[in-house]
């Protein structure tokens, strides 16, 4: 058992993701361990942070998600051998909503990406942490999660999906050290956001990655970031339907 803090991100090539590591890295030395699809765009991120704290250890270890019995084995191995305290589950997509509107597979494929295996995996990691040790088990939800809008309610019911999930799963471990708690970025500037081409100023990614930092060291159980989206998106979930309706969003 290696008994150094050990913080596991899911989607370690996440632009969000990897600004998270890099605070995390230049707070104290810990060990964290990357989790992503491809072992090549896993090792430019080692090499991104691997300079950071030379006090640090940083693994990187390749999973297809898809792959559940893999995944719950990993899992369980690092569990096993590590002392976690963070889990950051990042990955995920932005579907294009009139495709899925169209083609079913890929609405199954936007759900399962972004919904279902955020959860299984979350789901994974609680009941196997140790839950007399402080640790939390965050996970990057979306603000349009909040509310359904005709623009991109696929990603947004995947996404509600969490939020539901860690509601329930904090009910459970109430009484245990397990936090668990649900990220809302708005709209941030990170190459999933970059083909769209939106007209609003998109969020700095070290901005969210702060609040993210900063949120899971509170305990938080939800973190909007950047924080005006909280104001926003209660705005919003207020709107009576007939108003609701009205807008172009
Ligand atoms: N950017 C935003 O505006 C925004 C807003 C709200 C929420 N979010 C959420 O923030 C999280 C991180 O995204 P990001 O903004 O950091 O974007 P990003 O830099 O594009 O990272 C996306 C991550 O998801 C992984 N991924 C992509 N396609 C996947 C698939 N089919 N199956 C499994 N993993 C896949 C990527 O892995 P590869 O490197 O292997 O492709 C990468 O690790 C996501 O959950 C996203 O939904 C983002």
């Amino acid at each position: 058992m290696d008994n150094r803090e050990t913080k596991v991100i899911l989607g370690g090539t996440s632009t969000i993701a990897k600004n998270v590591a890099k605070i995390w890295l230049k707070q104290r030395p810990i060990k964290i361990i990357l989790i992503g699809r491809n072992s090549q765009k896993l090792q430019a991120v080692f090499s991104e942070l691997n300079n950071i704290n030379p006090l640090s250890e940083i693994n990187c270890a390749e999973l297809k998600f898809d792959d559940i019995d893999a995944g719950r084995k990993l899992i369980h191995e690092i569990v096993k051998s590590n002392n976690v305290s963070k889990v950051l589950i990042a990955f995920g997509t932005l579907p294009n909503q009139l495709e899925c509107e169209e083609n079913s597979i890929r609405l199954k494929d936007a759900l399962f990406i972004n919904g279902v295996l955020p959860v299984i995996y979350a789901d994974i990691f609680a009941s196997k942490i140790n839950s007399s040790l402080p640790s939390t088990i965050a996970i990057i939800g979306s603000v349009a999660g909040d509310r359904g809008r005709r623009s991109n309610f696929f990603y947004g019911s995947a996404k509600s999906m969490i939020h539901t999930y860690v509601e329930g799963a904090r009910h459970k471990f109430k009484d245990s050290n397990l936090n668990l708690c649900i990220i809302k970025p708005g709209p941030t500037q990170t190459p999933m956001t970059e083909s769209l081409g939106l007209r609003i100023k998109l969020a700095d990614p070290k901005i969210v990655s702060r609040d993210i930092v900063d949120g899971i060291e509170k305990n938080k159980s939800e973190i909007y970031t950047p924080s005006k989206w909280k104001i926003i998106m209660f705005i919003i979930k207020s709107l009576p339907e007939f108003i609701f309706h009205k807008l172009n969003i």
